[in-house]
């Protein structure tokens, strides 16, 4: 089973999917998290590439670091540890380049959909959370991380024209995409919310089995 955390900047995907994670291997589940960009040892240079605020790309070149981020991904850890029988949770994926790359950057849809199919090699996720939160606290949130990364020095319509794209994809993929609103600030209420969402999920994939 493939899951998948998306959401604007400092909507809390990192805490909430460590936190599925320990809870699924709780109920005796073999799992395993991961990140894009990053989740290879190529891909964490290419992350580094990605946000450094000192580099300047055009957006057709951003598009294709992230594809080469996720192509290495896909193959040397996705779809090994599905064929392992694991669940995997990734901390992004195709939809952060359609939310981040056509919402936010504004290219076209064609070409950002040819290349997220080409880059996860048709891999589509079973279920994806999406955790929104409104750009004014969420980019509060993230900055309370440390300094800034190139996404998050973006102007605040930016970041708003990302949110309404990931409510887009949302709308068009209801029985893959379920959203959650995070700008409810007490951790422990959205956590139990992601959980049954999952195990609902996970019920239905499995018929109850571990
Ligand atoms: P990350 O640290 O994962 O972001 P956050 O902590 O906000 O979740 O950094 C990844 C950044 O890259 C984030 O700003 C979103 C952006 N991104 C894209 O623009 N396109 C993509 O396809 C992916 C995977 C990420």
């Amino acid at each position: 089973m493939f899951i998948t955390f998306e959401g604007p900047e400092g909507c809390g995907k990192s805490t909430h999917s460590k936190k599925i994670k320990h809870y699924l291997e709780e109920e005796g589940h073999q799992v395993l998290l991961t990140q894009e960009p990053g989740g290879t040892q190529v891909g964490k240079q290419i992350r580094t590439m990605l946000l450094d605020p000192r580099s300047v790309f055009d957006e057709t070149t951003e598009v294709y670091l992230f594809a080469a981020d996720r192509s290495e991904h896909v193959t040397k850890i996705i779809i090994p540890a599905l064929a392992a029988g694991k669940i995997v949770i990734s901390d992004r994926f195709t939809d952060s380049t359609v939310a981040y790359q056509i919402g936010g950057r504004g290219l076209p849809e064609d070409l950002v959909r040819y290349i997220n199919m080409v880059s996860s090699r048709g891999l589509v996720p079973d279920l994806t959370i999406l955790l929104d939160i409104s750009p004014e606290n969420g980019l509060k949130r993230a900055l309370q991380t440390g300094a800034k990364d190139r996404f998050e020095k973006e102007a605040l319509e930016f970041h708003q024209r990302i949110r309404h794209k990931y409510l887009a994809i949302a709308k068009d993929n209801p029985a893959r995409v379920k959203v959650v609103n995070t700008d409810e600030t007490e951790v422990e209420k959205v956590q139990s919310k992601i959980r049954r969402i999952i195990v609902e999920q996970i019920n239905e994939k499995f018929g109850n089995k571990k």
